[in-house]
């Protein structure tokens, strides 16, 4: 099958990249010349691991191709899919201004029947909206419109495509749903078929819904702090039932990133438009929000609220392992917070630190563990990535000024750190309080 998608973002790359490694002949198209010069030599413009060596092997095995030129993309696809961003605007809708442009001039180019797809994440009534873009644009209607949304995680997003756990395909034809099933039979997945308007539908509740089950853990786990009892044996006891599960309970900092920030937030604009009031992913918001500042609140716990000139190692700044976006990142709040206060924090990212600069202001970064932590005052856990969650407790206490560490993630066990002589506090666990060792 030929196919091209418009847009190399996350979700455009991967999904092309995956549909050309199943066996499909796909060309990605982007209007920025220096990305595609890039990609073409099969280098990946995000971090994103395995996504390097899936490209070059496509590449050099002829199915996978870059270009600017959106005709030359079409020329003979089956499907063409809009996969460009749909960024927040103020009042929380989706900015639908890239989807309207490309759906323009994908009229102007159709020439011949083709199943015009939507995989990014676009308000319920989106297709509809592109189709009568393209009418107009095209002077015909020899196309079909369909959604197909993308449920890939950042950090794991080659193996969620690849091992897919269902593909969500929204049509108002049999032909493109054949075409669709067909492009997506080697995922070996389940296919659930709806219509156009319910699948747009899907990929906000459940996105919604991971981020719920997240903002509830959060908050279990302020009121664990407040009664004694321990979140994470809570989360554990309860995902044991197969009807809660245990993914997404894991309780910190709340949740940052490219969509679940702006895709709750926009399904309650959806809501409101439609005259109703979606109190609970309000409030998912709202917890999110300040869970974030939860672990600032514990530092200054920590210090008898006066954290000025304290040197404080921020370690992780990405919204997650395995990613350098800083889009969301609960880190960017956390560190202006620290400054407000007087703090001098540090931070350390295996990969985000030159993003963070970015939309960080005046922040300092290390290049390594050890250089954030030496001679600093506190810890301040952010990201789980592997290389901290290794972090040898003894020998950073040795480098701390203060043994002090507020764990954002629950990585450690406060039995152990209480044994290496820290005060360490976490999210809905116990606080130690250890003896404060200045070294
Ligand atoms: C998410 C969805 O998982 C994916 O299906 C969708 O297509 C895009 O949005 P992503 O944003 O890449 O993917 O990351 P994810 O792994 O879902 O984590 C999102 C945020 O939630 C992160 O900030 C993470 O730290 C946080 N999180 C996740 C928790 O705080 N606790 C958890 O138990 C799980």
């Amino acid at each position: 099958m030929k196919i091209c998608v418009v847009g190399t973002g996350y979700v455009g790359l991967v999904s092309g990249v995956c549909f050309s490694d199943i066996g499909n002949s796909v060309t990605c198209i982007d209007i920025d010349e220096r990305k595609i010069e890039r990609m073409k030599m099969g280098e990946s413009p995000i971090y994103e691991p395995g996504l390097d060596e899936l490209m070059k092997k496509n590449i050099n095995e002829g199915r996978l191709h870059f270009s600017t030129d959106l005709a030359e993309g079409m020329e003979g696809a089956d499907a063409v899919y809009i996969a460009v961003g749909t960024p927040p605007k103020e009042n929380g809708e989706a900015n639908l201004a890239f989807v309207d442009k490309v759906a323009e001039q994908i009229g102007e180019n159709l020439k011949d029947y083709k199943v015009i797809v939507t995989k990014s994440t676009v308000p319920v009534g989106t297709g509809k909206r592109v189709k009568a873009i393209i009418e107009k644009a095209a002077g015909h209607s020899n196309f079909d419109i369909a959604s197909n949304p993308e449920f890939l995680r950042e950090g794991s997003a080659i193996k969620d495509t690849m091992n897919m756990e269902r593909a969500v395909i929204g049509v108002e034809s049999a032909k493109a749903e054949a075409l669709l099933k067909e492009l997506h039979a080697p995922f070996n997945t389940t296919i659930v078929t709806a219509d156009v308007e319910t699948a747009e539908m899907i990929k906000y509740a459940a996105n919604a819904f991971l981020a719920t089950k997240i903002s509830f853990i959060n908050e279990i786990a302020n009121i664990c702090e407040l009664v004694g009892a321990d979140v994470t044996k809570v989360a554990e006891g309860m995902g044991h039932d197969n009807r809660i599960g245990s993914a997404f309970l894991n309780a910190g900092i709340g949740y940052g990133g490219s969509c679940f920030p702006k895709d709750t937030s926009a399904l309650v604009s959806i809501a409101k438009q439609a005259g109703y009031d979606f109190k609970i992913v309000r409030d998912v918001e709202y917890v999110n929000k300040l869970q974030r500042f939860k672990i600032v609140d514990k530092l200054l716990e920590a210090y008898d609220n006066n954290i000025a000139n304290k040197k404080i190692a921020v370690l992780g700044l990405a919204f997650k392992p395995n990613t350098d976006d800083m889009r969301d990142a609960p880190s960017i709040e956390i560190i202006e917070e620290l400054q407000k206060h007087g703090a001098h924090p540090v931070g350390y990212d295996p990969v985000a630190a030159e993003n963070a600069k970015k939309v960080i202001n005046n922040l300092k970064t290390a290049d390594s563990v050890e250089e954030a932590i030496q001679n600093a005052d506190a810890i301040l856990l952010l990201t789980d990535w592997d290389e901290i969650k290794n972090l040898d407790v003894a020998k950073a206490g040795k480098a701390l000024n203060e043994k002090i560490m507020i764990d954002g993630r629950n990585v450690f066990d406060p039995g152990f750190m209480e044994n290496q002589g820290f005060y360490y506090a976490s999210i809905g666990r116990k606080t130690v309080n250890g003896k404060r060792v200045t070294s």
